[in-house]
């Protein structure tokens, strides 16, 4: 059984609440906070409790001394301080005499965040070695831990999975919602429809494996819907092409012909990341130096007309090359669909769910957006969460 932050006596005690505040920072601005916005629920009720609040994140990776300066989890404790309406002391260790000084010094309904987790990378990679030394170092800070770091819950660090072996710890509600909206997938209400998109069909291989047998339809769309074009025989021109994955496509085409629906027609361009000449083509007219963008209006159709007869939708990655507006177009399209519709959609992680976030009005409609990028993939994988798992006591 795993407890929920509520299940846990956390009244004028210190508790560690680990975050995933991996968002992204440009120039010392935080270009996206829905990851930390996601965190103010747990955060504020943790407060209500009269407790102390130590965050703990990682932001980024750190594989050299130059990897720190961008990586500096400041900003987050500025922006958590405008939205918590208190101050958030900002600790630029991650252990050490200043960081048992700052918890020494702390009162009821002070809230600190230590520096990011994997500075401590750079000493033997010892939070993501999940080094036990480390684990119980943070752990000797706090009464109490909670893990609310979705996006972080598919790795076995120090800092979400060595130290919950070391004090009484649970969920918050971040994680909470995440796992109860993932589970409706587990018996969906049919029909049950998976979009998949993004570039490479390596990166979704157990995903269709896991779901090809339990959902009644998979849509193929993104850069990856040129790897099953060429298996199925198309001249796909200079689009990207997974060429290993070629004779996966060819069997899983074969076997589930009737499940995988792959575009009619996309957008193609001459020229490699330009739209200005963007032109829509059947699949069969692609020329040898056309390079495919995105899905294309009748491929936006046909996919709208299977999703009209779906009661559960799970989306993972875009329909077309999302850093470019006019390539954009489909997933944009076919979210606003989605929106309207009847259907419980659950949007899991990346460029996809950044596209709902920008736009509260979809958000709201949209049953589930996930914060998770990596650990939605997973849990779509069938794969054991070990954040989850060590929590389950
Ligand atoms: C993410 O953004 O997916 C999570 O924060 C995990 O980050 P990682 O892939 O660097 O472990």
């Amino acid at each position: 059984m795993i407890k929920t932050v509520k299940d846990i006596d956390i009244d004028n005690k210190k508790v560690i609440i680990r975050c995933d505040f991996n968002v992204p920072i440009k120039d010392g601005v935080i270009v996206d906070d829905n990851r930390i916005v996601a965190s103010l629920e747990t955060i504020n009720y943790v407060l209500s409790k009269n407790a102390k609040v130590i965050l703990l994140s990682h932001l980024g990776r750190i594989k050299e001394k130059e990897d720190l300066l961008k990586n500096n989890l400041e900003p987050v404790s500025k922006r958590l301080s405008e939205l918590l309406n208190r101050n958030v002391v900002f600790v630029p260790y991650t252990r050490g005499e200043q960081v048992e000084e700052a918890v020494r010094r702390m009162k009821n309904g002070d809230v600190i965040l230590l520096q990011n987790t994997r500075y401590e990378d750079l000493d033997d990679k010892k939070e993501s070695s999940n080094d036990s030394e480390l684990a119980k170092y943070w752990a000797s800070l706090a009464d109490v831990f909670i893990n609310d770091a979705f996006g972080t819950i598919h790795r076995a660090h120090a800092s979400n999975v060595g130290i919950a072996s070391f004090l009484e710890c649970g969920v918050g509600f971040l994680v909470e919602k995440e796992i109860n909206a993932l589970k409706i997938l587990d018996n969906p209400e049919r029909k049950y429809a998976v979009i998949l998109g993004g570039a490479k069909v390596s990166d979704k291989i157990g995903v269709i494996d896991n779901l090809v047998t339990k959902a009644d339809y998979i849509l193929i769309g993104g850069a990856m819907a040129f790897t099953f074009l060429k298996a199925k025989g198309y001249n796909i021109g200079k689009s990207l092409l997974d060429e290993e994955r070629i004779n996966y496509c060819k069997e899983i085409l074969e076997k589930y012909s009737d499940k995988i629906i792959l575009p009619l027609d996309v957008i193609t361009s001459k020229i490699p990341n330009d739209s200005t000449l963007a032109i829509e083509k059947r699949v069969e007219e692609i020329d040898d130096d056309d390079i495919g963008y995105d899905i294309g209006s009748s491929t936006v159709s046909l996919f709208k007309d299977i999703l009209k007869t779906a009661k559960t939708v799970v989306w993972n990655g875009p329909l077309g090359l999302y850093e470019i507006p006019r390539y954009r177009q489909s997933t944009m399209d076919i979210l606003s669909f989605l929106a309207i519709s009847d259907s419980k959609t659950i949007i899991g992680g990346g460029d996809t769910a950044a596209a709902v976030s920008d736009n509260n009005e979809l958000k709201k409609k949209i049953y589930h957006v996930s914060t998770g990028g990596g650990a939605t993939l997973e849990y779509l994988e069938g794969k054991t969460l070990p954040g989850l798992r060590v929590l389950d006591k």
